[in-house]
């Protein structure tokens, strides 16, 4: 298939990218470098030995983004673009509904213009917000409570709408839970241009030297150690669920909100003990005070995925620590290095 990949550049559109041509599939990318840079897509090129087509446009861009799509053509679209910083959505949220929603509204008109019916969404667990029970299925309800939560939820809703209006149009919503490790090669993985925000990449900066010590965001939650508890799925396997969902979008209309998770938590201290085991580094850390707006648990059940999707996460944890090592102690500076 052609398929149009916005965001294509970020975190999981560039392990995603490396997938669709394993598959055979002819891309094109869609990104701002608003969190990335082209280096990305270089080393994309390397790995996949063929050059990325891409172009630096926004997709709030209408007329840059239909100019695309003409030229393109895509049979079908994955849509990773947006932002994604739960703490900062609720300082610029109107930023976040802009990027958001209208940069899907931009990106649903210009599919519309060319007739290409297919898409799969970026969307977060976050949608599912407090649990009223556990580990958390499609039907839970959706009631997110935070700015960037309601921007997923409300992008859903849009494609949903969309995907009703529009003969044969199928939309595969997919709902992360935490993405986390990095490309077997340790050219890709997560480069925050900030103070890590996440555990994982904040861990890795603690183990390479470029950070002294972890805060660890409470210990008296009701899990077995006391500290949060996540469903962490390694990016590789997130990037086959891409693939996976395109195939099914190919055959099914309307639109299907699918999890992707493990359905295994993870507690902060154990994944503290496992990082450290694949580094074979210290992580020094502190207990401090919860983190405002986390929950004690977050598990997904990834039963959809794996009947619809015909989808299983396959790697480890000690997967996720040793190529998270990998990317980390190869790339102490990240993309930034090389150019
Ligand atoms: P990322 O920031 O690494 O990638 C996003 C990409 O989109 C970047 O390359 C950025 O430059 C680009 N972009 C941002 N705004 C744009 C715009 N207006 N026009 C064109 N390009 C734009 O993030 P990621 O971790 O790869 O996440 C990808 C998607 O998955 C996001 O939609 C995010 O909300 C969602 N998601 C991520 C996580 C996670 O923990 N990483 C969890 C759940 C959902
Ligand atoms: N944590 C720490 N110290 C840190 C960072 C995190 O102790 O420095 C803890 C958190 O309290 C939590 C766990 O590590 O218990 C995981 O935290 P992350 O920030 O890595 O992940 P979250 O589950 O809080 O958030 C992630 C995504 C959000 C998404 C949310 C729900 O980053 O985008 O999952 O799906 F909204």
């Amino acid at each position: 298939m052609r398929v149009l990949v916005t965001g294509g550049a970020g975190y999981i559109g560039s392990h995603t990218l490396i997938e669709l041509r394993a598959q055979g599939h002819e891309v094109f990318v869609v990104d701002s470098f608003d969190n990335s840079s082209p280096e990305v897509l270089a080393r994309v090129s390397e790995l996949t030995q063929a050059t990325v087509p891409f172009a630096e446009v926004d997709i709030r861009d209408r007329a840059a983004l239909g100019d695309v799509m003409a030229a393109f053509r895509p049979d079908a679209v994955i849509h990773f673009a947006g932002l994604k910083a739960v703490g900062e959505s609720s300082v610029i949220p109107l930023r976040y509904y802009d990027v958001n929603i209208s940069g899907t509204l931009s990106l649903l008109d210009a599919m519309d213009k060319v007739g290409c019916k297919r898409i799969v969404f970026s969307s977060s667990a976050t949608v599912y917000g407090l649990p009223q029970y556990l580990p958390f299925d499609e039907d839970h309800p959706c009631a997110p409570t935070n700015v960037y939560g309601q921007t997923k939820h409300m992008a859903e809703q849009v494609l949903r709408d969309w995907a009703a209006a529009t003969p044969e149009a199928s939309a595969v919503l997919l709902r992360y839970f935490n993405p986390v490790g990095a490309h077997v090669s340790a050219r890709l993985g997560e480069d925050p241009s900030d103070i890590p925000n996440n555990l994982m990449p904040f861990v890795a900066q603690v183990a390479v030297g470029r950070r002294e010590k972890l805060s660890v965001f409470g210990d008296d939650y009701d899990t077995p150690d006391g500290t949060g508890v996540r469903d962490y799925i390694h990016v590789s396997d997130l990037a086959r669920a891409h693939t996976a969902a395109l195939r099914f979008a190919n055959g099914s209309i309307g639109a299907e909100a699918i999890n992707v998770g493990t359905g295994q938590g993870y507690s902060v201290l154990e994944m503290v003990e496992a990082f450290a085991r694949a580094s074979g580094r210290d992580i020094p850390f502190e207990i401090v005070a919860r983190r405002p707006g986390d929950i004690a648990r977050s598990l997904a059940a990834p039963d959809k995925a794996n009947k619809l999707l015909n989808w299983h996460a396959e790697k480890t944890l000690d997967d996720m620590c040793a190529s998270t090592w990998a990317w980390q102690s190869q790339n102490p500076n990240g993309f930034r290095e090389e150019g």
